[in-house]
């Protein structure tokens, strides 16, 4: 190919910088695209232990890793769950009851596990059990409402990925963690935004500390999708228990027509944002276990990507003012 000196030449200074940024650009973008696809081998030896599989994420992510000819080793937390899901699978597939907040139940999933790995470790954790509720206003809560969904959410994480970390640095595997886009922003009261936030900061410390022995930490922030988690019949009946807990002094606070609208909104976000293409998700859980070079966050969704992960970077007054715009006034608000 014949390059044309005297043409380059005549171009402007200004000009060749311009084209010589946008061919960076192109080529950085091409090696990025390039490296992220890049797929580890010898998937059917690889052992992945699921939590929460008995719906949504964990359960369509189970068919999926089975389906790609990984060895599943699905943690349910009913009977029924662990019969459906190795019905709707292939024999490699094991499942076995799995309570996250009762250490006798983790440490029976472990020791089941490092049975069914042999020596070959354990290649991936995939911390996905929650649960949502209760959620609403701060101060209709009581303690235990926060303690339980921080014993699934928060130290469910926690105690499963201690008690793994020693399959896992046998595997030189990965930690998928499930946080949420409400572990960026916190949008409601209750033990859930919590419990985000704190999957994602576990996650970011454990990321530092385990690299060393070859293990990678992963994290996956979805968005809003149709799931048990933010089905409407539980959230409200949990807002009614909520609000008939509270003393009349409280409840007249805040006022018939503050309850009524709070359940209309909720009606409203959960019927507008929730996406029901699950598979989003669980690319990206595919990704963080099948890449050679996992990212360190996925966000998943449109409302995650636009929304709210951009939203997480502005300053509080932003998100702030948007709630109380979205959300009803007390009847007795003084601001
Ligand atoms: N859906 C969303 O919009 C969304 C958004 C961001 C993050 N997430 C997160 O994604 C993860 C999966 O949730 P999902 O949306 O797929 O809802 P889901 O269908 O309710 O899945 C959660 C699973 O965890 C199980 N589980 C609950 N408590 C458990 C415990 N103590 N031990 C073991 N398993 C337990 C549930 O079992 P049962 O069904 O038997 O209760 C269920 O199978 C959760 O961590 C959730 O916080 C969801």
């Amino acid at each position: 190919m014949d390059i044309n000196i005297k043409a380059i030449m005549a171009i402007p200074t200004e000009q060749l910088w311009l084209y010589g940024a946008a061919a960076v650009c192109v080529i950085w973008i091409l090696v990025w695209l390039w490296r992220d696809n890049l797929e580890v081998p010898a998937i059917s030896e690889k052992y992945v232990f699921v939590t929460g599989c008995d719906s949504g994420f964990g359960n369509l992510l189970c068919k999926r890793l089975d389906r790609r000819g990984f060895n599943v080793l699905a943690g349910c937390l009913t009977e029924k769950g662990a019969d459906d899901l190795r019905r709707a699978t292939g024999p490699r597939l094991k499942a076995t009851i799995l309570d996250v907040t009762n250490t006798a139940s983790i440490e029976r999933a472990m020791e089941w596990s490092k049975k069914e790995v042999g020596d070959k470790g354990l290649w991936g954790l995939v911390n996905n059990a929650g649960r949502s509720l209760p959620m609403g206003p701060t101060e209709w809560m009581k303690v235990q409402d926060f303690e339980s969904t921080l014993k699934v959410n928060m130290m469910g994480v926690i105690e499963m990925t201690l008690t793994f970390l020693p399959l896992l640095k046998q595997g030189r595997g990965r930690v998928v963690n499930v946080a949420s886009v409400l572990g960026r922003v916190a949008a409601n009261g209750g033990g859930y935004c919590i419990s985000k936030f704190a999957v994602e900061s576990f996650s970011d410390c454990l990321r530092r500390d385990i690299h060393y022995f070859g293990i990678k930490v992963c994290i996956i922030e979805p968005g809003f999708f149709k799931t048990a988690v933010t089905s409407l019949e539980p959230i409200e009946r949990e807002l009614h228990r909520l609000w008939n807990q509270l003393t009349p002094e409280v409840r007249d606070c805040y006022g018939q027509k503050y309850f009524d609208n709070y359940i209309k909104v909720q009606r409203f976000i959960m019927n507008a944002a929730c996406d029901s293409d699950l598979s989003k998700v669980t690319n990206c859980m595919e990704h963080a276990l099948t890449a050679c070079h996992p990212r360190t966050r996925y966000s998943a969704g449109w409302d995650a990507k636009f929304g709210w992960i951009p939203l997480s970077y502005a300053p509080a007054f932003v998100i702030d003012s948007m709630l109380k715009f979205v959300l009803p006034r007390p009847a007795q608000s003084v601001s």
